[in-house]
């Protein structure tokens, strides 16, 4: 038994689809989160860059007291490897492998595709950890810049947001998956408009939600859940205003977040 609180982070909104799960299977827990905001998007960065946030975001919830931290963060999770994040000394859960295995369980054509941020879809990082399961396995990745800049302005279930999707989902759709992983964060909050371009017969792989499961079986396996009875609180943290976060969070939450804002020195 631990009452600490679970560390979540991202370089935004994009882990609250994390979240959103964890208050549903784990309402009793006290969450504290960190969105990058002032340094997002983490998807346009360099592998060095993205060493030096990571780090960074680790260090932040640490230093408040956490007993678990989970990587909300495809971006993250597909190029900074766990074993590089030095004193990490508390158990750490990332997007990749219960992404790809709920991928893989769903997916009966075993054509699969990705859509995530463009340093994701380079590192191949997903689409590798598929392939070294299922060797069979046909796979497409499609980087998708515009999505995280528009999710963060609160472009959720709009024309501007319909129209760049479908740009970016029309390779996918003519390579026939049957299943597509989300495999940035943010994109589960535009899932609505993903779905009605790919059709109810792809199966939509929430890698937010993934993580969130994952982190509920490790705090179970390591014996680490909280002994609280009541429902947990969330504390939001952001590194700029507060004003995007509180947004979408409204509409996704469909309620107001204690969301503070915090200045964060995170060296480049
Ligand atoms: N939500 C993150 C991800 O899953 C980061 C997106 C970004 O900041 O570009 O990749």
């Amino acid at each position: 038994m631990n009452n600490m609180a679970i560390g979540v982070f991202d370089s935004g909104v994009g882990g609250l689809s994390c979240v959103k799960e964890l208050l549903h299977c784990l309402p009793n827990e006290d969450i504290k989160y960190l969105g990058d905001t002032l340094k997002m998007p983490y998807g346009m960065k360099t592998v060095e860059e993205l060493h030096l946030l990571a780090k960074n975001d680790v260090e932040f919830l640490k230093r408040r007291g956490v007993k678990l931290i989970a990587a909300a963060c495809g971006t993250i999770s597909s190029n900074v490897p766990k074993e590089h994040l030095e004193n990490l000394n508390v158990p750490f859960v990332d997007v990749i492998n219960p992404t790809v295995n709920a991928a893989l369980n769903q997916s009966k054509t075993k054509r699969i595709g990705i859509i995530a941020t463009p340093a994701t879809v380079k590192s191949d990082c997903m689409g590798q950890r598929i392939k070294s399961i299922d060797s069979s396995a046909q796979v497409i990745s499609i980087g998708c810049a515009d999505f995280v800049p528009l999710i963060e302005a609160g472009h959720i279930d709009d024309d501007l947001i319909r129209n760049c999707a479908e740009k970016y989902l029309s390779q996918i759709k003519s390579f026939n998956v049957d299943t597509l992983i989300l495999g940035c964060t943010h994109y589960p909050i535009i899932s609505k408009v993903i779905g009605e371009i790919m059709g109810s017969e792809v199966a939509l792989i929430d890698s937010g939600k993934e993580t969130a499961l994952e982190v509920k079986r490790v705090l179970e396996q390591m014996h680490l859940l909280t002994e609280n009875s009541s429902n947990g609180t969330s504390k939001f943290y952001v590194t700029s205003n507060t004003e995007n976060f509180d947004n979408v969070a409204k509409i996704f939450f469909e309620k107001s977040v204690n969301v503070k804002s915090i200045l964060m020195d995170i060296k480049e």
